[in-house]
């Protein structure tokens, strides 16, 4: 009898659902013959890369021949230097994805169960199905994680459980005593992946730094990421920060050079490159405010977002205005697949993107 190459593969990579990125660019350009489109779909930083790590990058194309240090011992001097934590605790990933997914090889294993919250980043479950982990998925509360839920629904199987702080695509967080008092709560036998992608663009007083909490809980793990504020997600460049136990665990399953020179040398500039932090976070803060304000002029509601994005409720399935903008050239991510179909995720963009995602709107939502 002849198998398909299907059945042959495991459990876990048959229930695997492909993952849907934010179109790129070329692609609408090349389907719709068009030029000059914009992307607001995948929050990228629309002020780009850190000029210095630009250049950072650039200096170090002559040495492309070599094979990059694989252990990053320069990244990660600089990071346990920004950040207060010893270099033994850091693990580089090829974005901060990798790291997701180390961290879910190294403690689920099938049939264990991983806790993620309704509407959370779809990569956990992902990574969770794919190591052959059950994923048990919680009603989200105001769109957000309802962590004493998450709490109810760890058991004796639960290996991981996942939290966003802020969540993608939703732009919600979690206060510093309530996630506290989460943390706290969970049995010894739980591995928690505190996800920070998109911290450096919180500003609010009550939001905490999950680094902090390291000490006091051994089996966490914050992962944060380089594609985000520092601009560099064409390199693909994250890293997770734990107990030096659990980063040396990481470390070991990790295969050696998965974090390219380019990666290493401009994120290394990038975290130096204060200004251009400052300014991206001052220019997403403005953004958030004019995108929430347009959105309230057009009687549509949002989920507000501590993020570079903000979750729009277009008030009916949001299918056809994810089309109607595509064909004015601007591409935004429709959330059907995170259970969300009336509501379109829309990535800050320049002052310019902006005016002209907010000009095309009304046009798009009319059909
Ligand atoms: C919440 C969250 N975590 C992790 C990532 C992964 O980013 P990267 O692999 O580029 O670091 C993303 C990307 O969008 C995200 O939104």
């Amino acid at each position: 009898m002849r198998h398909s190459v299907r059945d042959l593969a495991t459990a876990g990579v048959r229930a695997l659902q492909p993952y849907q990125p934010g179109k790129p660019l070329s692609e609408l350009e090349r389907e719709y013959g068009i030029r000059d489109a914009i992307k607001l779909a995948s929050n990228e930083n629309p002020l780009g890369p850190s000029p210095l790590g630009i250049e950072a990058a650039r200096r170090a194309l002559a040495d492309l021949a070599l094979y990059p240090d694989s252990h990053g011992f320069e990244l990660k001097n600089a990071l346990s230097a920004a950040l207060g934590v010893r270099a033994d605790q850091l693990v580089l990933g090829n974005g901060s994805n990798e790291v997701l997914q180390l961290v879910t090889r190294a403690f689920l294993s099938p049939g264990d169960e991983a806790v993620v919250a309704q509407h959370a980043f779809a990569i956990f479950t992902t990574e969770a199905v794919s190591a052959g982990g059950t994923v048990v998925s919680v009603p989200a509360r105001d769109w957000g994680a309802d962590l004493p839920a998450m709490r109810d629904a760890v058991g004796e199987r639960t290996r991981l459980v996942f939290v966003a702080n802020p969540n993608n695509p939703t732009g919600t967080w979690h206060r510093a005593a309530h996630l506290h008092a989460f943390l706290g709560s969970l049995p010894a036998h739980v591995v928690v992946v505190l996800d920070e992608a998109y911290c450096e663009y919180v500003s609010e007083p009550d939001y905490p730094d999950g680094l902090a909490w390291l000490a006091e809980f051994p089996n966490l793990l914050v992962s944060r990421t380089f594609s985000k504020i520092y601009g560099l997600a064409g390199l693909r460049l994250g890293y997770g920060v734990a107990s030096a136990d659990m980063a040396d665990l990481l470390n070991r399953l990790r295969e050696p050079f998965t974090v390219n020179s380019l990666a290493l040398v401009a994120g290394e500039a990038a975290l130096a490159d204060h200004e251009h932090v400052r300014r991206s976070r001052d220019f997403n803060l403005q953004g958030l405010a004019a995108l929430g304000a347009a959105c309230q002029q057009l009687g549509l509601d949002y989920i507000p977002s501590v993020g570079n994005f903000i979750a729009v409720d277009v008030g009916r399935l949001a299918g056809p205005v994810y089309e109607a903008l595509l064909r004015r050239g601007i591409i935004v991510r429709p959330l059907a697949p995170y259970g969300m179909p009336r509501h379109l995720r829309i990535t800050i963009g320049t002052p310019a993107q902006m005016e002209r995602l907010l000009s095309a709107l009304p046009q798009a939502l009319a059909g």
